[in-house]
């Protein structure tokens, strides 16, 4: 008996292929089966050497030895096929968004401590070197109390991206584009400020209106719980490439941005007796060709996985912050009726 921990993936899109390929490359992992509903030679899987399955409920039933899922389908279909795991006994490993609403969310915690399993979500620009600093010098106070922070996110989605036919841009599956494309910042957000009240947003369609159900640009600002205020400026309306993905903190004892495309340059620190110290180069971002996303840090996610399932780590975003950040999504979405109205 080998002491790997054992895999699945449910999805063979863009991420889930990924997916399988850190779990096959960790030496403590092992791939046990994956899954999608798509016939394996559209997926261009024909040189996949473990079994294939169109449904989760076949997979699950033929390969009991399975321990961990990663969910790696549409945004929509999340909260379904964690539970179908959850329910067989599996721990869950799900992509952003956890789910596309709170409700959803509370089900799947409720699920996994029923079931006495964990649900890892992949945040994965959590172990980007720049977001471990800016959590240090936030929480160890090194830049004071928060005045102000501003989370810019001014990406390019248009056609190369939104496909007729596609579940990327539909209300149901994708749930829009704080969703989608800029979860990952919510969540560092979170991470390093923690929640928000007394939101106000609105929001504007420039250039989407044949893509997808949704707004692609907004407005968003509010209270930080533990004081200070902030505010999440985003688009997906940028002409040809992504502009940036930045944060700027302006805090009682200095300020600093970061910066770049995905939050990965610190692009300014001035803070009262400190000096910036050397950090690690960040990953590159996922390349899709026409268009980039986040850090591709996904080899540390499986790492913890199986780090956690071995008791030597702990999750690195677990289910009650998933939960978050889809409530803190669904808060702000929630005023797009009232932004139509006035
Ligand atoms: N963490 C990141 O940086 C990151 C990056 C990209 C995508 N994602 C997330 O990963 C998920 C997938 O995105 P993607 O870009 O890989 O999409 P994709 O469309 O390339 O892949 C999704 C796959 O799921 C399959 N699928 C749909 N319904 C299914 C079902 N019922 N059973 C099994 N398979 C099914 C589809 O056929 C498709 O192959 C999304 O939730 C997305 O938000 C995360």
């Amino acid at each position: 008996m080998n002491n790997k921990i054992k895999f699945a993936v449910i999805g063979q899109g863009h991420i889930g292929k990924r997916h399988a390929e850190m779990v096959r490359r960790n030496e403590e992992s092992e791939l046990v089966a994956v899954c999608d509903v798509l016939a394996k030679e559209s997926l261009e899987l024909n040189d996949l050497k473990e079994p294939f399955y169109n449904t989760v409920e076949s997979m699950l039933q033929v390969h009991p030895e399975i321990e961990v899922v990663n969910i790696c389908t549409p945004n929509g279909l999340h909260a379904k096929h964690s539970l179908l795991a959850l329910d067989a006994g599996k721990h869950v490993v799900v992509e952003k968004p956890m789910a596309l609403s709170k409700n959803d969310c509370e089900t799947m915690l409720f699920k996994a401590l029923q079931k006495n399993k964990n649900v890892f979500c992949v945040m994965q620009n959590r172990f980007s070197p720049p977001s471990v600093w800016l959590k240090k010098i936030v929480e160890e106070k090194i830049v004071g109390d928060t005045f102000m922070v501003q989370l810019n996110c001014y990406w390019n989605r248009d056609e190369r991206y939104y496909k007729k036919g596609g579940w990327k841009g539909t209300q149901e599956l994708d749930g829009g584009t704080l969703f989608t494309q800029f979860s990952h910042w919510i969540d560092l957000l979170y991470w390093i400020f923690g929640d928000i009240k007394n939101i106000q947003a609105k929001f504007n369609d420039f250039n989407h209106s044949d893509l997808t159900e949704f707004e692609d640009s907004g407005f968003v600002n509010f209270d930080f719980i533990n004081g200070g205020m902030g505010s999440i400026n985003y688009s997906t309306a940028v002409w040809n490439t992504n502009l940036e993905s930045s944060i700027t903190i302006v805090g009682s004892k200095g300020s600093v941005k970061v910066g770049g495309q995905y939050m990965d340059k610190v692009e300014y620190c001035n803070i009262k007796d400190y000096e910036l110290p050397n950090l690690d180069p960040t990953n590159e971002a996922n390349d899709y060709g026409a268009y980039k996303g986040s850090a591709n840090n996904h080899p540390q996610i499986i790492s913890n996985v199986i780090d956690t399932l071995k008791g030597r780590n702990t999750i690195t975003t677990n289910a009650m912050e998933g939960l978050k950040v889809v409530d803190i999504i669904e808060r702000i979405y929630s005023l797009r009726k009232e932004d139509r109205k006035s």
